[in-house]
């Protein structure tokens, strides 16, 4: 893909697909779920499409359209032996929440990936749950798993490392263990898969101080299913928030857009930069926090964002340091080692693709400085990706200020977005 420079700045409202995290989770839970559950607004992407083929693989009857997935939930112990490998493709989501689900079935499994997923880490999910005795063997700590299901027992467990993707791993696995499972969480992590097993009647249980969460999973009790309307996905929307910020003469409006405030740090962050952006029609949907956003172009000025923000916007930071480049003074992202380990080492290939766009950036111990200039000549046009969405997206907005950038494998973005091209056109994009 060619992202090309733009003069006249973008318009109107992109449709920006559901959250790829509820979709995974709004496909997980009412597969374990008693009852029919009708999920509008799914997001039909790689990824997601990974978890519904896992679930059919294991007999769960789920009948998908365009418009909408239906799942017909048998309950917490009613998915059966797949008799194959589940392949999961590129999805991280996948592999850790699923590692936590089958591992107290009545069946054995091997859970596989591709190259990218196959390199990353799931120590940090085997690790909790065989304090569970659950038995899980690795690949020297990366995929193929193969899980051994069996009867596991209710523990008290810390999680030290910020990932979402490791404590619901843990919630699920905890929904079939008997007795109370106790998960004592160190740093934030987006909450949805709490929410939806609250609105599901799981007995579970939250407490939050300033230090810490616990949650508490009684396992075995049965869910009672409930329809779904997947937000908008604010990772998604973060491009053509930022490429609406940069490119002057630009308003759009995204409707129906996430705000959960575990994952709202690219809206706090960029609001200290000096973005124009209002929330509109702010309002609860199946207890996610919701709300139209509108974008005007900004001039910028750049921020030191500490570690902790980190937690509430991890998957951002690529499309942040598009907005940092243009911006008015340097930028500092503290304490960025866990994006070392996405569907690409970012942090470096970040780095790497800012300067072939000739910004001035280094990294030190796993911080992210940016030094922006006002003009910018290109040393080096071909953006390298290693097949990771976030990377190609980033750098395709990029190439609305300072094209012609040649996106590499830019097929990945049908991992969570399939209609990035189509709609970033509609509101003046030129992808060629
Ligand atoms: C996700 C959690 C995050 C995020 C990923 C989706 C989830 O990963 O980066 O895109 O749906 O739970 P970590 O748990 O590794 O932080």
């Amino acid at each position: 893909m060619i992202s090309n420079k733009i003069s006249n700045g973008l318009n109107g409202n992109p449709i920006i697909p559901g959250d790829k995290s509820i979709s995974h989770r709004s496909i997980i839970i009412p597969s374990i779920s008693n009852g029919i559950c009708e999920i509008n607004n799914y997001l039909k992407s790689d990824d997601v499409m990974h978890t519904l083929n896992a679930f059919i693989s294991m007999g769960v009857k789920i009948n998908q359209t365009d418009e909408r997935i239906v799942v017909n939930g048998k309950g917490l112990n009613s998915l059966r032996n797949p008799n194959k490998k589940i392949y999961l493709g590129n999805s991280g989501t996948s592999a850790r929440l699923l590692t936590g689900l089958l591992c107290s079935q009545n069946f054995n499994t091997i859970l596989t990936g591709d190259d990218s997923l196959s390199s990353r880490p799931m120590k940090r999910i085997s690790d909790p749950l065989t304090k569970m005795n659950a038995k899980i063997i690795t690949n020297d700590g990366k995929m193929p798993l193969e899980i051994k299901g069996c009867e596991l027992k209710n523990s008290k467990l810390d999680i030290e490392i910020p990932s979402a993707q490791i404590k619901s791993g843990i919630i699920l696995a905890a929904l079939n263990t008997t007795g109370v499972t106790t998960i004592v969480e160190h740093n934030v992590s987006r909450d949805h898969t709490e929410i939806m097993l609250e609105a599901f009647e799981a007995d579970i249980s939250t407490e939050k101080s300033n230090t810490h969460k616990i949650i508490k999973v009684n396992g075995k009790k049965e869910l009672k299913s409930k329809n779904i309307y997947v937000p908008s996905d604010l990772s998604s929307s973060a491009f053509f928030i930022v490429a609406a910020l940069i490119n002057e003469n630009s308003n759009i409006t995204l409707k129906n857009i996430n705000i959960n405030p575990t994952r709202n740090g690219i809206l706090i962050a960029l609001q200290r930069m000096g973005a124009s952006i209002s929330f509109i029609n702010k309002r609860i949907s199946n207890n996610e926090q919701v709300c139209d956003i509108e974008v005007k172009s900004s001039k910028l000025i750049g921020c030191d964002l500490d570690s902790d923000i980190a937690n509430l916007m991890i998957d951002e930071y690529p499309i942040l340091s598009i907005a940092a480049s243009f911006a008015d003074t340097p930028s500092i992202f503290r304490g960025l080692s866990e994006l070392r380990i996405k569907e690409s080492d970012r942090l470096n290939l970040i780095f790497t693709n800012l300067q072939k766009c000739g910004v001035n950036c280094k990294i030190e111990n796993n911080d992210l400085y940016i030094f922006p200039e006002k003009m910018y000549s290109v040393k080096e046009n071909k953006i390298k990706t290693d097949f990771d969405h976030r990377i190609a997206m980033s750098f395709a907005i990029m190439g609305s200020k300072i094209g012609p950038l040649i996106i590499e494998d830019s097929d990945s973005i049908n991992t969570s977005f399939p209609t990035f091209i189509n709609e970033f056109e509609k509101i003046g994009g030129n992808i060629s």
